[in-house]
């Protein structure tokens, strides 16, 4: 962060004295202006619901202009990383700053290979669950629960003890989401098998069998490990800032990771993917592409509730430049597996065209966000609609650690501890 010479004033119309708050540039993006002294000095808050004008924090992780449509982790265009580099390569930027070179990438892929098996009585909890448990809510449980079994190296101000948490998440997460759908279908848990690459090895989990030999198709392989880098990190989204307020009371990463877990699954931000094909599946039962503009209709009258899942963006204004690439993926996928017809893309890129013509879009820039096309490719590879949002938390889990990880060497590290605009009564007696 750059000091800058400038200051802005805030000033009063009631009298109280005037304020000088010092504003800082970042590399790039909007200066902030620092308020920490601001309730000293003048005994006022600021009021912000929904963080839409507070930076929340310092961070030099992932940068994203949302009128550009840009996303960029540590410096990198999302473009070129989807292009060129593989899911770990991406970890190890978010968690090290830098990709790795040829002897770092297999020494970081050896490493997170040699820690993807879990603890034997991990199977006995994940069988505690209901039958019918939403995968969610198992996530949420098994990764609290590795606080439990992985409490070792807990000890957040040891760096070594970050790293290897840090290591076994990114590991165990594909194991654990692998898990949950195994056991929501009844079938036999399987082992990771480390000669498989990592997203190889996800699919191996979730799809393979102890009857027979699983052949990992590279065009699904590559599809998904894409799916894995566009959605490793977002700055400071819901999720993100809930695993940074929830670890900095100081609580293990586990704990904080299941906390961002949680708030993940809330249909306004991971929950969209799997909210998004119910629509999709929703319209396609009603008539298709034929029902498209009474569906739209009902999209804009704001008294019925109805929203198009996977539009709109609370940072992007522009289109979202993982869902370009994630309409491409969408593309690949689709007529590797001979599926070009697939009724729900076509439907998707109808919603699509009418939406990014209507004024109603256009007048509030909303564009399709990463959840638009993100189940379509899912689900053509075989991913049940409960597991999305799973996939999504087994991505993210690279974001939320880094941040996590950043948030504790940071010389700003505190406990967060939002104030209130309190509107309740005041002071009163019982009797
Ligand atoms: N469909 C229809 N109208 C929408 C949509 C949508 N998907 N999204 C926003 N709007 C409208 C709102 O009704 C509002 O209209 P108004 O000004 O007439 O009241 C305006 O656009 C602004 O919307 P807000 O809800 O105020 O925007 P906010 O930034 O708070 O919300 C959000 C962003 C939650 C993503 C929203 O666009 C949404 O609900 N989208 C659908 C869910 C979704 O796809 N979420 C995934 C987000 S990406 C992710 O988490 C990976």
């Amino acid at each position: 962060m750059q000091r800058s010479d400038t200051k802005a004033t805030l000033s009063f119309s009631d009298g109280r004295a005037t304020v000088e708050l010092p504003v800082y540039k970042g590399t790039v993006g909007p200066d902030v202006v620092d308020i920490r002294k601001l309730y000293g000095e003048t005994g006022t808050f600021t009021f912000d619901p929904g963080f839409m004008a507070t930076a929340s924090t310092k961070s030099s992780i992932t940068y994203i202009d949302g009128d550009k449509g840009q996303l960029l982790y540590r410096g990198y265009p999302i473009e070129q990383l989807a292009e060129n580099c593989d899911f770990l390569e991406v970890c190890h930027l978010l968690l090290f700053g830098e990709l790795p070179d040829e002897d770092g990438k297999q020494e970081f892929e050896r490493l997170v290979t040699h820690h993807t098996m879990v603890k034997e009585h991990m199977y006995n909890f994940v069988r505690g669950f209901h039958h019918d448990a939403h995968p969610m809510a198992i996530l949420t449980g098994m990764v609290g629960a590795m606080s439990a079994f992985y409490h070792d190296q807990l000890d957040i101000n040891n760096p070594e003890d970050r790293r290897i948490s840090a290591i076994r998440l990114i590991a165990k997460l594909p194991t654990i989401v692998a898990m949950a759908y195994k056991y929501g279908i009844g079938q036999p848990f399987m082992y990771p098998q480390n000669n498989l690459s990592y997203t190889g090895n996800f699919l191996y989990m979730m799809f393979g069998t102890p009857c027979e030999d699983y052949q990992v198709n590279e065009v699904v392989e590559r599809a998904l490990d894409r799916i894995f880098i566009l959605h490793a990190d977002h700055e400071q989204n819901a999720s993100t800032s809930t695993v940074r307020l929830c670890g900095s009371s100081g609580t293990n990463p586990y704990a904080a990771i299941a906390a961002g877990i949680a708030c993940l699954w809330g249909p306004a931000h991971g929950g969209a993917n799997e909210a998004c094909l119910n629509m999709l599946e929703q319209i396609h039962a009603q008539g298709g592409v034929a029902k498209v503009g009474e569906f739209m209709e009902q999209v804009k009258d704001r008294t019925s509730g109805v929203r198009l899942m996977g539009f709109g963006h609370r940072v992007y204004k522009n289109y979202d430049p993982r869902a370009k690439l994630m309409q491409e993926t969408c593309k690949e996928v689709l007529e590797a597996l001979g599926l070009e017809d697939d009724p729900l893309f076509k439907l998707a890129m109808e919603l699509e065209r009418i939406a990014l013509e209507d004024e109603y879009f256009v007048e509030r820039r909303l564009y399709p966000n990463v959840d638009f096309y993100s189940g379509i490719v899912q689900r053509a590879i075989g991913i049940p609609t409960d597991m999305f949002t799973g996939i999504f938390a087994l991505a993210r889990t690279a974001g939320w650690i880094a941040q996590w990880d950043e948030m504790i060497t940071d010389d700003d590290f505190r406990i967060g501890r939002p104030r209130q605009l309190y509107v309740g009564p005041g002071e009163r007696n019982v009797k």
